[in-house]
């Protein structure tokens, strides 16, 4: 397995070109299913959950061809591809591919939309939580499927009529629930009312493909997500938003090791919250036309007390890049954990580089210290392991992150884009 070495000290300047999202390309994927024609998604980052997930696709039957492009010399845009699920051959999401990444249980809703069956396994917990899928198996009843579970599978079949329009309102904010009612309410018989639904800017920029596709979705972004069901969907062409863990990223980055980064592509409205707190902690950050700037020189971080929520409030994704920047503030933060039960994981990893951590419960209190000293530590799970790289640019000597394809799951070129900025940084391959 690849690691990572990392040598601290070194600023970060210059310009990070900032990927299209993870977390809306992977529903925009899924979309594709819902169609006999072409989707078209561009700006596709190229990560290993993408991969995977278009491996999967295949598996249903989907086609994709590739025409991405270059632009000046070596900033590659992401990648064109074109989806196109002529017709659904496999209904079936396997166990051994389900469990390896979550978000291909997704998938349950368009199968069971398009074609009236799916058998999807259940996705198991990961790292991070259990993770159940109570609210997916929930909202497909209220669009009239009978469900049940049998071997560890999510048996799911629609009435002979189709699906049709329903009430459905989440007892919880779930991104995947609001993704999967939605892309299965799109090609349902009647009206459905998702309330409580996630308004997430992925979940957006997925209702935003999905009216391109001839959906009629109003209210995305909002509590309140209104679906007028439509016999058929289209082909159409849609742009992947950048990602805003991605930028939140490398904008904490920044501020840990001081210097003056330009995110290229990164859009404000998509981080306020993380820019207030980077604000906070003493870092600045300015809004430009190619994107946001953040620069730390010279005064010191200071501390703060922060809570995780759905979108608007603080994302989840970039609680451990928070806590290994607050690492090193003048003073004692708190970082209130309420979206997943365990993760804090990097907790103990970052001890391991010096960090004075302790947790109560869902509380984790970060007593700033002087310095933090390089060691090998060990990633557990996407985000957990980029917070662990954001403590080994300042940490004292070399730092060896292992288990890395955690981060390749989710970063695009990560020590590519922090190297060219001074980062001293090199991959190992195994
Ligand atoms: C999405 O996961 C993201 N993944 C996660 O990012 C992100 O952390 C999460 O939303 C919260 O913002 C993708 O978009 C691919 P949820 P999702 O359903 O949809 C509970 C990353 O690092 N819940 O919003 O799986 C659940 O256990 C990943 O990119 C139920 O109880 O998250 C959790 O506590 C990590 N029953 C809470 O709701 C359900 O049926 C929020 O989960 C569904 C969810």
């Amino acid at each position: 397995m690849d690691q990572i070495r990392i040598t601290g000290g070194q600023k970060l300047n210059g310009t990070i070109s900032i990927s299209g999202a993870k977390n809306a390309a992977l529903p925009l994927m899924i979309a594709s299913l819902l169609t006999r024609e072409t989707l078209t998604l561009a700006n596709l980052p190229r990560l290993a959950d993408v991969a995977m997930l278009k491996r999967i696709l295949t598996n249903h039957g989907v086609d994709h061809s590739v025409d991405g492009k270059r632009i000046g010399q070596d900033v590659l845009t992401g990648e064109t591809v074109h989806f196109t699920a002529r017709e659904i051959v496999d209904n079936t999401a396997p166990y051994d591919l389900v469990a390896r990444m979550r978000a291909s249980f997704w998938v349950i809703g368009p199968l069971l939309a398009r074609t009236g069956f799916a058998k999807v396994s259940l996705p198991g917990g990961c790292a991070i939580g259990t993770r159940p899928v109570d609210f997916f198996i929930d909202a497909l009843r209220k669009l009239g499927a009978e469900i049940e579970i049998e071997a560890g599978y999510v048996i799911a079949k629609a009435p002979s009529g189709g699906l049709h329009g329903g009430r459905i309102r989440f007892p919880k904010v779930t991104v995947g629930a609001t993704h999967v009612a939605m892309m299965a309410a799109s090609l349902a018989h009647g009206e459905t009312i998702i309330e409580n639904a996630a308004r997430e800017p992925e979940v957006e920029d997925l209702a935003a493909c999905l009216n391109k596709m001839g959906a009629k979705i109003t209210g995305a972004g909002t509590p309140t997500i209104i679906i007028e069901g439509v016999r058929e969907l289209y082909g159409a062409r849609h742009a992947v938003l950048p990602d805003r863990i991605e930028s939140g990223t490398y904008a904490f980055a920044v501020a840990m090791t001081g210097g003056d980064v330009l995110l290229e592509g990164a859009r404000e409205n998509l981080i306020d919250k993380p820019i207030e707190i980077l604000r906070k902690i003493g870092a600045e950050v300015t809004i430009t036309n190619e994107g946001v700037r953040v620069s730390r020189n010279g005064h010191g971080l200071a501390p703060v007390h922060v809570v995780t929520e759905p979108f608007p409030g603080f994302p989840t994704d970039l609680q451990a890049q928070l806590m290994a920047l607050v690492c090193r503030a003048d003073g004692v933060s708190t970082i209130r954990e309420t979206i997943f039960e365990n993760r804090f994981m990097h907790v103990q990893e970052l001890a391991r580089l010096g960090a004075d951590i302790t947790l109560d419960g869902q509380v984790a209190t970060v007593t700033g210290v002087p310095r933090l000293k390089g060691a090998p530590v060990m990633a557990t799970d996407l985000r957990a392991s980029v917070g662990l790289v954001i403590a080994a640019l300042v940490a004292e000597g070399d730092t060896m992150v292992n288990r890395v394809y955690h981060l390749d799951r989710g970063f695009e070129r990560l020590e590519e884009k922090l190297g060219r900025c001074g980062a001293d940084i090199e991959r190992i391959a195994a």
